[in-house]
């Protein structure tokens, strides 16, 4: 039989995200990035498919690339060939900010990208730049989804509902993206920067006041969204989904690791418990080694994350480096 690889609570970890750099071009308010690089460097091109490759041989089937912005790396497209082409490896996806995207939607389908999630919260140019910073661009980012759109298996644009940023926004985000047959999600802020979260319950109360229709869709995908049908007052019908992490709890049914922009891998976003695999690799340990650190990491992982009790933003790593 393949092998496979669960945590402590016997969850399956078939889903694999990897950070390729902890730095970005935006500043985010809820995210926070990083200046300068990992100190001692990042997973080389050749490091990460020796990685894919091995956890692909432990069972993965999924791979995301992340960040800080995965864009930024300039052999990104390199990375997602090799993934793309490992034995095992059903599923290739990105998560970026969007800014390089327009130049990179042709080579990234060449290299066999399956799916794009691309940051979108908000439509107005200068709340834009309140949320993200000057470098961000909107018609740069709205640029990138029109190109992307139809060229891969999937499309999502991720919204972090921001109190008095852009929750008048939520409908308008909804028609946006079923305009280029991209599933619109609305994200609960987890506490990596300032702020609090708009619970779901409020978002979905608000798209309804704004005239959508919502009934519960059995769809799950391979992640922690849940969906909504919604139908708007036009009769304009689709999916919309939520990403409820702090009222919502999603952990029960959790696929995923992570390995961090320094090589740090970490089997709960909300986590501190690391091995770090890019010193493993550089110390010559081979895969049995390697293998061994990560059921071991895994056997560590607790039944669920704790940022949505009080306090826990002290024990968070950042987010930059983790990639979400
Ligand atoms: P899909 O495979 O397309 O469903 O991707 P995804 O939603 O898992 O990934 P994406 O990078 O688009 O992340 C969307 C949001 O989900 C971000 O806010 C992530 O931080 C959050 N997220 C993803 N995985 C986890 C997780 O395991 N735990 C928590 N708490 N949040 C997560
Ligand atoms: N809480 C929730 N989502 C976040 N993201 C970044 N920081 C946070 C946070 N504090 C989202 C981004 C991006 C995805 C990788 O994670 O919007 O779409
Ligand atoms: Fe899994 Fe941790 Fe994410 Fe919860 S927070 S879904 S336990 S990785």
């Amino acid at each position: 039989p393949a092998a496979t690889l669960a945590d402590a609570q016997g969850r399956l970890i078939r889903y694999l995200r990897i950070s390729l750099t902890d730095r970005c071009n935006f500043r985010c308010t809820y995210c926070s990035p990083a200046e300068h690089e990992a100190p001692d460097g990042l997973l080389s091109r050749a490091e990460l498919a020796h990685l894919v490759r091995l956890f692909a041989g432990l069972g993965v089937r999924r791979i995301r690339l992340t960040g800080g912005e995965p864009t930024l790396r300039k052999d990104v497209v390199e990375i997602v060939a090799d993934a793309a082409a490992t034995p095992g490896i059903e599923d290739v996806a990105i998560t970026t900010n969007g800014h390089r995207l327009d130049e990179l939607v042709a080579p990234l389908a060449r290299a066999g990208l399956g799916a794009l999630n691309v940051s979108l919260d908000t439509l107005v140019p200068d709340r834009l730049h309140g949320v993200s910073g000057k470098a961000a661009r909107l018609e740069r980012i709205l640029a990138g989804i029109d190109a992307a759109a139809g060229r891969f298996r999937s499309l999502k644009l991720n919204t972090v509902v921001m109190r008095g940023v852009n929750e008048d926004e939520l409908g308008a985000l909804v028609r946006y993206a079923w305009d280029r047959g991209a599933l619109p999600r609305f994200i609960e802020q987890m506490p990596f920067g300032g702020g609090t979260p708009v619970p779901l319950a409020e978002v979905r109360r608000r798209l309804e006041a704004e005239g959508f229709a919502l009934s519960p869709d059995p769809w799950r995908g391979w992640g922690p969204a849940r969906h909504m049908r919604a139908r708007d007052g036009d009769g304009r019908e689709g999916l919309v989904g939520f990403i409820g992490a702090m009222t919502e709890n999603f952990c029960e049914d959790c696929n995923r690791a992570r390995v961090a922009a320094d090589g740090g891998f970490q089997a709960c976003l909300g986590g501190q418990d690391r091995v770090n695999l890019r010193d493993l690799l550089r110390a010559g340990a081979d895969d049995a080694e390697i293998a061994a650190s990560v059921r071991g990491a895994l056997a560590a992982k607790a039944p669920r994350h704790h940022m949505d009790e009080a306090g826990a933003r002290l024990v968070l790593l950042p987010m930059r480096g983790i990639g979400g």
